[in-house]
């Protein structure tokens, strides 16, 4: 492997390994083998940007596939259904496909469908997503196989998460085999939403996705930099994991640049770390900091600032008086930045930002 493409630094791929997320992967793989309509097989996975959720319903669609089960994995938004079963059709026609093409005029398939998981013109005109989910969940049990749903990027408002969301609940209510895994950001499961998709989701087994453990990332690091003939000294492995804070973005940003500023074949230095965690730490602050700042209300980004100014955490009383607002004021801002999965409260009465960096770099911002 080159080792230019041990770490690819971007968003929504699959990175070399998946670093850490054992437990996650290993109740993933528990859930697919409950019986239909099991708590366990609805999921959905909560993380910040870059903390790995496409990258993990990635590697869950692939696990599931060796499970037997064919996968569908799709971004929320208004062609969601439609892609669902195109891409059920494609990924699971294979395995339902008749030996012989069936003879014009003669239906040799299943009741609706023309030749493998290919819906009748009548089938396709005449029936919505709900029947025509049930039909490819139905011909996919003859042939074994059940069906595993992957929505990356939910946005909870949308009329076709709700159709999905009822969808789902009846068709495992009826035993179908079907799973289904979600992913999105924090704020989604607190805004103001449809109830039908608000039960669904709440009901589902959430997964925090937070960060992964310095030392998985040490022990990836060390083999990685093996791999890419970079010996690198075990002090410097250490400050390089811990530079990381368990990000996987920041792993991935950290890496690359590693690489970039050292050598084949020579011994990682220093100053090649110093540079590379200078860079890492840019890129990730405008990528993903700046992402997580962006949609918030100039109200907001004021109350952030105030708590800017505090050394890791932050007295609501004191954001009282700096911001010389009512604590009913104090308490609102607090829930929506706590429900957008910028601050968390450490204790009663305090709140601190859930990426340390976050401070520092509106601060920054502010200069
Ligand atoms: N567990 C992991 N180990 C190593 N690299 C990872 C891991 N998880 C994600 N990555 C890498 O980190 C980067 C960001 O991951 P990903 O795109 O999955 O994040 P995300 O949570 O989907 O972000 P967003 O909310 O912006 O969609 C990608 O380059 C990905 O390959
Ligand atoms: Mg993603």
């Amino acid at each position: 492997m080159s080792s230019q493409s041990i770490f690819r630094p971007s968003f929504g791929n699959r990175p070399d390994r998946i670093v850490g997320r054992e437990s996650v992967m290993e109740d993933f793989a528990t859930g697919l083998s409950k019986q239909p309509g099991n708590r366990e097989r609805a999921r959905l996975l909560i993380g910040q940007r870059g903390m790995g959720k496409t990258a993990l319903l990635l590697e869950m669609a692939d696990l599931a596939r060796t499970s037997n089960f064919i996968t569908a994995r799709t971004t929320c938004g208004p062609s969601m259904l439609d892609n669902i079963l195109d891409l059920l059709q494609r990924h699971g026609g294979p395995v339902v496909a008749e030996k012989k093409p069936p003879v014009k005029g003669f239906n040799a398939g299943a009741l609706g469908f023309s030749f493998g998981l290919t819906f009748t013109d009548e089938a396709r005109a005449n029936y919505g997503f709900r029947v025509k989910l049930e039909m490819i969940c139905e011909r996919l049990a003859e042939a074994g196989k059940g069906v595993l749903l992957l929505i990356d990027e939910v946005r909870p408002e949308l009329p076709e998460m709700r159709l999905l969301a009822t969808t789902y609940q009846e068709l495992a209510g009826e035993g179908f085999n079907i799973a289904v895994v979600m992913a999105g950001l924090p704020a989604i499961i607190s805004e103001v939403l449809d109830e039908a998709t608000l039960t669904f989701l709440h009901r589902s087994t959430k997964v925090e996705l937070g960060p992964l453990s310095v030392q998985a990332v040490r022990a990836y690091y060390h083999s990685a930099f093996m791999r890419a003939h970079r010996p690198i000294d075990e002090s410097l492995l250490s400050k390089a994991a811990e530079a990381t804070q368990g990000f996987p973005y920041l792993l991935q940003l950290l890496g690359f640049y590693l690489l970039e500023y050292s050598p084949e074949g020579e011994p990682v230095s220093a100053e090649a770390l110093e540079s590379a965690i200078h860079a890492a730490l840019y890129d990730f602050d405008q990528d993903v900091l700046g992402a997580m700042l962006r949609p918030l209300s100039p109200a907001d980004r004021a109350f952030l600032e105030a708590m800017a100014q505090d050394d890791r955490v932050s007295h609501v009383a004191d954001l009282q008086d700096r911001l010389g607002v009512s604590q009913g004021h104090v308490q609102s801002y607090r829930r929506r930045l706590m429900d957008a999965g910028v601050i968390y409260s450490p204790a009663r009465g305090q709140l601190a930002f859930i990426v340390p960096r976050l401070g520092a770099y509106i601060s920054n911002e502010m200069l």
